[in-house]
């Protein structure tokens, strides 16, 4: 059975302030009824394909995992807990040993994003199987998707030979580029986005990672030698876990190894990971804005306009978010999304 790995320990501030340090946006009922995580609990929950999912947390959410699992019904196999926030790396690595200690490094880990709105159809369910395939033939997969603007949020996947079964090798992974290098793959072609699921050979994955990243697998292992239980936490030991580089696994392993492949995936996906995702994942009126909560909204265009509480009511915009929760407005320009992490860690910096 595949091993489902789901990374719930992002700040989510791209999201701010709606997604707060408190309970950050995968925690957050979005776009309906179940919360972002409760959605990619569900994706996982047949039991002939997977074994009960493992959860990479970070401490201060570790009432949210447990009392939303407990909501959606679903079993855990464990929470893991990091004490400190080290990105993504460090979180698959502690994940990989975890697993290779209980199913063996023969197992299958799928590693799932909890901030993604994905339709879980048959088109889904045949790249999760071709991604099996090719993970156990010894690749660590990626899921491509087909980009359709010159985004700097995600990593570009240059697809290499056909391997077979529907996957590709990876020619080159590039992480987060800026908008001239992101502009310049869409014109040229056979670039596709990586989704941020992984679909991952256990032992090949730490072979990887202690060729590539030999900090983050050493500070991964003593962490969870020197791991507490806890209740139904797995508690990693801070000072070990500290130690590892903090790193996302794009930059650590994808732009890396040359046992990439990828499994182009014509899935219905969407990161909403920042406003203007939101605003085009959104229902959008026939001026193009997409309004939630009390609001009201006139001779505005492409714009999103949010409001948890009180009213807000908005005139002559074009091509802006408007962002209010219960005790903070967020305004700026769509194009702009990408910068709010960088905002937030501004107003953290203020007393
Ligand atoms: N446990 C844990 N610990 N989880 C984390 C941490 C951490 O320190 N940091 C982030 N995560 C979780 C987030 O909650 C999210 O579910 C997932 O890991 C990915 O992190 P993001 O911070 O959302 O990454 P990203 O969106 O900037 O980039 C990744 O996803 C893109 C697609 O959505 C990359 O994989 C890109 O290449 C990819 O295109
Ligand atoms: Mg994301």
């Amino acid at each position: 059975k595949i091993v489902p790995v789901i990374m719930a320990g992002g700040k989510g501030t791209r999201l701010w302030p709606l997604s707060r340090a408190s309970a950050p946006k995968q925690f957050l009922e979005f776009l309906g009824e179940a919360t972002l995580f409760q959605k990619t609990l569900t994706r996982v929950a047949d039991e002939a394909l997977y074994a009960p999912p493992i959860v990479v947390t970070n401490n201060d959410f570790r009432f949210l995992v447990a009392e939303q699992a407990r909501a959606a019904g679903v079993a855990l196999t464990s929470i893991l807990l990091e004490p400190v926030a080290r990105n993504t790396a460090p979180a698959l690595a502690v994940a990989a040993i975890v697993i290779a200690r209980q199913f063996g490094e023969q197992a299958v880990m799928q590693v799932l994003a909890s901030d993604h709105e994905i339709d879980a159809n048959d088109v889904y369910f045949a790249c999760i199987a071709k991604a099996q395939a090719a993970a156990e033939a010894g690749r660590l997969v990626t899921f491509g998707i087909t980009p359709s603007e010159p985004a700097t949020g995600y990593g570009y996947i240059e697809i290499g030979e056909d391997l077979g079964n529907g996957a590709n090798a990876v020619r080159r992974f590039v992480e987060k580029p800026d908008r001239d290098r992101a502009t310049a793959m869409l014109a040229a072609g056979g670039y596709l986005w990586n989704s941020g699921m992984f679909m991952l050979p256990v032992g090949l994955f730490l072979r990887e990672l202690r060729q590539y990243a030999p900090e983050v697998l050493d500070a991964a292992a003593d962490a969870v030698a020197k791991a507490k239980h806890d209740l139904d936490f797995e508690r990693l030991d801070e000072e070990a876990f500290a130690r590892a580089p903090d790193i996302s696994v794009d930059y650590a392993i994808f732009e890396k190894t040359p046992i990439a492949a990828v499994v182009p995936s014509p899935i219905t996906w969407s990161d909403l990971g920042s406003w203007d995702s939101v605003w085009k994942t959104g229902k959008q009126d026939d001026a193009g804005n997409v309004a939630d909560g009390s609001t009201t909204v006139l001779d505005t265009r492409n714009s999103l306009v949010i409001s948890r509480d009180i009213h807000v009511a908005v005139q002559g915009l074009d091509n802006i978010a408007v962002i209010a929760s219960e005790d903070a407005v967020y305004v700026g320009r769509m194009e702009d999304s990408q910068n709010v992490g960088k905002l937030v860690k501004h107003l953290a910096a203020l007393p």
